[in-house]
């Protein structure tokens, strides 16, 4: 599997819609992307598919991976308890390119309730295309789990 180029998304009911809008963005740029759920529009615990995307970046079978409910805090809320989970839950363009330069994100997360498509398109883009900065900022992330 080419982990660059493959990432894990997952939502609940809320943001079902955004997240097939989301995927089908993704599949457009030419990413492998693996659906965690949920399926449709029947409501269900964010915290199932929150926990399946953080174990899976947890323990690298993705370096990436997209969450999202409503708000996007239930989300965020469970996929930080993950070790090496760094989820970033952002609404602007600029906390989204700060979380990869500085903070070296590796789930973003939005929630569906708040934000339009097309600023969830670019937010993603961002999240896709901006490297780590590292230097300082490495060894504080680091710290984070030990
Ligand atoms: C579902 O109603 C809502 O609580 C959920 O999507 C999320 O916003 C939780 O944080």
């Amino acid at each position: 599997m080419d982990k660059e180029k493959s990432i894990i998304i997952g939502c609940d009911h809320a943001a079902f819609e955004l997240k097939e809008k989301l995927k089908a963005y993704l599949f457009n740029k030419g990413f492998k992307v693996e659906d965690a759920g949920t399926f449709n529009e029947e409501s269900v615990s964010y915290v199932d598919y929150g926990k399946k995307v953080a174990k899976a970046v947890s323990d690298n079978t993705y370096e990436k991976g997209i969450l999202l409910c409503g708000s996007g805090l239930g989300m965020s809320m469970v996929a930080n308890r993950f070790p090496k989970v760094r989820a970033a839950l952002c609404s602007d363009l600029f906390s989204a390119k700060m979380s990869r330069l500085h903070n070296d994100a590796n789930i973003l997360v939005l929630g569906g309730r708040i934000i339009g498509d097309i600023l969830a398109f670019e937010l993603v883009q961002i999240f896709l295309d901006t490297p780590f900065e590292g230097g300082r900022h490495l060894d504080r992330i680091t710290s984070i789990d030990n």
